[in-house]
């Protein structure tokens, strides 16, 4: 069985990303996983390329940080042709309704903005589908912003396979008990997102201990002052329990049970993400520090992961008539 998934450079990591999804990845995973930094998603939206470059570089180093083994990742833009080649099979198996039903894009390209959306940002989803049927992942472990985006690859799959022929694995979503949704701690009505400009609610994986500790403490929670754990009438409290249960192994409702006030609650969520993303940090800036290794992790990866995609892309050419 293999799993895959990925995180897109649009901004540093957040422990959203860390509890939601990365940690798991290098807990929870099997030799032939495969994890990648999705460089090309974050092209969606003006950018900047240095900074993208940058960016990619980061998140790779986070991976390997967080303890998945460097010979089941790679970059993304690293297999830019072979994943354009299949994008373009499956956009023209994609309606645009199935395509525009996307909550994200109707998030991002708002209301007004929509004429002046991207294309990319409308069919970024395609390429999602892509990188998944690409490479035959059984399972996608994500957070829950991004379930709909793999119903998406599962029809698609589906579809092309009943259409033109069997090649696509159907591949699963698989959400975690905790921590699937990390919101912004000053704005708990939004998830945390790197992408924001506002960072005060976001807590970075590479944040310092104090910047952390200050973002904790200054977290949006209510005046009811009751210590339970009640996501839809106290979701800033709730999101609190909710890491310190993902940091701790427990149930939010035991984390509520052990606190009387909402302060010692902070101190202990901050202290917790401080010792969490501790050992991260240190790994990643030694890596950053050592850029040979990176590059040789990251060319290893582009091989292994076009030559593993190349029989299936040529098998579903085939089938589909092109190529
Ligand atoms: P991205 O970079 O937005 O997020 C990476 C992973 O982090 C999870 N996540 C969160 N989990 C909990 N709380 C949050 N606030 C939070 N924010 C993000 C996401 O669910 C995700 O698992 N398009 C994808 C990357 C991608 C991908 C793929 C994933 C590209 N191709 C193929 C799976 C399979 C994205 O932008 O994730």
């Amino acid at each position: 069985m293999t799993r895959l998934s990925a995180i897109t450079p649009s901004g540093h990591a957040h422990v959203g990303n860390y509890l939601g999804a990365v940690r798991r990845w290098a807990r929870e995973g099997s030799a032939g996983d495969l994890y990648f930094v999705s460089d090309l998603h974050a092209m969606t939206t003006p950018y900047h390329p240095q900074r993208l470059r940058a960016r990619a570089r980061e998140l790779l180093a986070v991976l390997i940080a967080a303890g998945i083994e460097p010979d089941q990742v790679f970059v993304q833009s690293d297999l830019i042709r072979q994943l354009g080649a299949l994008t373009w099979l499956l956009e023209c198996a994609c309606s645009f309704g199935e395509a525009a039903r996307m909550t994200q894009f109707k998030d991002k390209a708002g209301a007004e903005g929509r004429t002046a959306a991207r294309v990319g940002l409308l069919t970024y989803p395609v390429l999602m589908a892509a990188d998944i049927l690409l490479q035959g992942a059984d399972e996608v472990p994500v957070g829950d912003d991004q379930e709909q985006h793999v119903e998406l690859a599962r029809a698609l799959a589906r579809r092309f396979n009943s259409t033109y022929g069997e090649v696509f694995v159907v591949p699963s979503a698989v959400t975690p008990a905790a921590a699937a949704r990390v919101r912004d701690l000053a704005d708990p009505a939004r998830k945390m997102d790197k992408s924001r400009s506002d960072a005060v609610g976001v807590v970075y994986i590479l944040d310092d201990p104090d910047m952390v500790r200050r973002k904790v403490k200054r977290a949006v929670t209510d005046s009811l002052g009751r210590l339970e754990y009640r996501p839809d009438e106290q979701p800033g409290l709730a999101n609190l329990l909710e890491i310190l249960a993902a940091c701790t192994g427990k149930a939010p409702r035991e984390v509520a049970d052990g606190f009387d006030s909402y302060d010692r609650l902070k101190e202990a969520v901050a202290d917790a993400l401080i010792e969490e993303l501790r050992p991260i940090r240190d790994r990643v800036r030694g890596l950053l520090d050592d850029p040979l290794e990176l590059d040789n992790i990251r060319a290893a990866g582009a091989v292994r992961a076009t030559e593993r995609g190349s029989h299936r892309l040529e098998s579903a050419l085939r089938l589909a008539g092109v190529g």
